[in-house]
């Protein structure tokens, strides 16, 4: 298994690996590099849907997403699909997958299945590392607060997706969701500490007033942004990526308007954050 940084600070490419193929110990070995980097891409991978699968119950216990279309024959597997219609697309804006349920999901595992010409990049941020390069002062603040996160504005009757065009493919009648979570955590498998709010799902941080709140976030955020602690994943045919959602943040560029982009999404079941 050979390991090439992606960019300065997120996402490991990993090579001479078959995820279709591997031993029980290519599993543990990989759980480690996943745990300690977070964002892992694999490129020319041979997983049909069922190799799919198995890849992920491999590894972890599934959780299916109550809001995408599934794939059929494989209702774990979910459909992040943009018609060459519709202006729209799946999660693009910053966010965690499922920050919004009691106990978020440890992961997804995501297969390129059809692509546009250009654009249709995955970008991802570290947030180890994100954690790190934050101001003391920020950070002597941050540690001990707990946030709210919700579905309700982006899933939910009124929210953001059921105005768009892409409101009629999701199901959006299922029960939407609030979880409250510590603003900084510690990573149950690396041991780092990790922050863990976000952009498109974080309501607000508890016990302090809305304006307090929504400054403090604002300031985390920008100092994120400057921390340039991203990657931008172009996707090529057979391209895998698999992401913990406990130590990243994800955002699907919405740049290749007019063209059908596919790809398939498995997200691994996690358990309740502890404060770090
Ligand atoms: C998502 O899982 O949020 C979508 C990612 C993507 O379409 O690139």
């Amino acid at each position: 298994m050979k390991l090439t940084p992606y960019s300065e600070h997120c996402g490991m490419v990993v090579e001479d690996v078959q995820l279709a193929q591997l031993s029980d110990d290519d599993i543990a070995a990989l759980r480690k590099v996943f745990a300690e980097h977070g964002v892992l891409f694999f490129y020319n991978q041979d997983l049909p849907p069922a190799e799919h699968l198995r890849f992920a119950q491999r590894f972890g216990t599934l959780v299916v997403n109550r809001f995408f279309q599934p794939v059929e024959g494989f209702p774990e597997i979910a459909q992040v699909r943009k018609e060459k219609t519709q202006t729209t697309n799946i999660g693009g804006a910053w966010h965690t997958d499922h920050s919004y349920d009691l106990e978020p999901a440890l992961g997804s595992i995501l297969v390129a299945r059809q692509l546009p010409a250009t654009g249709g990049n995955t970008q991802f941020a570290n947030m180890y590392k994100a954690w790190e390069l934050l101001p003391d002062d920020l950070k002597n603040r941050l540690e001990g607060l707990q946030a709210e996160h919700s579905s309700t504005h982006v899933y939910g009757e009124d929210g953001y997706y059921k105005s768009t065009d892409l409101g009629k493919s999701l199901n959006l009648e299922s029960e939407v969701g609030e979880a409250v979570h510590p603003v900084v955590i510690r990573h149950p498998d690396s041991g780092k500490k990790a922050l863990y709010v976000n952009p498109g799902i974080t309501v607000r941080v508890l016990d302090m007033p809305p304006e307090e709140s929504r400054a403090l976030l604002h300031e985390v955020y920008a100092c994120v942004d400057e921390a340039g602690v991203y990657c931008d994943f172009a996707w090529q045919p057979g391209a895998v990526a698999m992401w913990d959602n406990r130590s990243t943040w994800h955002n699907a560029k919405n740049d290749y308007q007019g063209e059908f982009r596919l790809l398939h999404r498995i997200t691994l079941a996690g358990a309740p954050l502890q404060a770090a």
